[in-house]
């Protein structure tokens, strides 16, 4: 009985001296697991090794998820590119279209690659890079519609575009347009195949791509190239990161590692492209 007592009390007196050693050690060890995770990079100066990168990834042929969940389109082959060029990798994020500059303002990623129009409304916004592919909107209507030509004739008519786009904006423009919007692309291509709506109003070269590809060989495209506009990677404003991708987006223009992503998803050599969006000039 004597012996017992004994025993626990001095069980009693080792379990606090052990408990906190149990405790010092979890902590180093976890101390040692977050510095391995952040690689020891800041994301303040410009020098990070690692930069979050939105994008909303139904926009083929320039982002798309493949059937196991990878990314992959021209813009996140040129993304990598542009990492590899500058110093840094890139860990992808998808977000819906409309919350990409939402995300950029709250400093949730550092960047986005998203087909993003570069336009006088966003820079406020935002900071865009230097232009790094050319594309415009078309309409796409039924292949059996005669009475859809242009714009002008979108007039009171029912148009599905993806919310938050350029295309959405000018539908939103057209005279008693029945606008309806959806969070893809290959959504409001769809209303229109199920004969839902007149006509779709997006970027060319994805609606192109997806009547091409897809089960959606009963559209085509009407104006083609209606506006032209200019892609960029947008940063939250003031980034620090804005120089280095502008850096590698230059060197890989020049190195011919843009010609080579180009060439793999359209099949021809690349355009010239102007060093700022004429958009924002003027
Ligand atoms: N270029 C158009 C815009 O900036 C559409 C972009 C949509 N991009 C996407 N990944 N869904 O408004």
């Amino acid at each position: 009985m004597l012996n017992l007592l004994k025993r626990s009390t001095l069980l009693r007196r080792l379990i606090p001296g052990l408990l906190s050693f149990a405790l010092v050690v979890t902590m180093a060890a976890c101390n040692n697991n977050q510095e391995a995770a952040e690689g020891g990079a800041s994301s303040s100066g410009g020098d990070a090794a690692v930069l979050k990168v939105a994008t909303e990834p139904a926009f083929a042929p320039f982002e798309a998820q493949a059937s196991d969940g990878t990314l992959e389109g021209f813009d996140i082959d040129l993304m990598r590119a542009i990492g590899e060029a500058a110093g840094f990798t890139v860990e992808f994020s998808s977000l819906p279209f409309d919350g990409i500059i939402p995300a950029l303002q709250g400093g949730t990623v550092d960047a986005a690659i998203s087909s993003m129009t570069i336009t006088p409304e966003r820079a406020k916004t935002v900071d865009f890079s230097r232009p790094y592919f050319k594309a415009g909107l078309a309409i796409a209507v039924q292949a059996n519609n005669n009475d859809v030509t242009s714009l002008e004739s979108l007039e009171g008519k029912r148009i599905a575009v993806q919310i938050g786009t350029t295309g959405a904006n000018t539908a939103n423009q057209i005279p008693g347009s029945q606008v309806r919007t959806f969070d893809s692309a290959p959504l409001a291509l769809q209303e229109l195949a199920n004969g839902n709506v007149d006509a779709v109003i997006n970027d060319a070269p994805v609606t192109l791509y997806a009547i091409k590809s897809g089960n959606l060989n009963s559209l085509k495209v009407v104006g083609q190239l209606l506006t032209e506009e200019y892609y960029g990677i947008p940063m939250p404003k003031n980034s620090p990161n804005l120089e280095r991708i502008n850096q590698g987006l230059n060197t890989v223009l020049t190195n011919g590692k843009y010609a080579e992503i180009y060439k793999k998803w359209f099949g021809t050599e690349p355009p010239e492209l102007p060093e700022t969006a004429p958009a924002l000039q003027g």
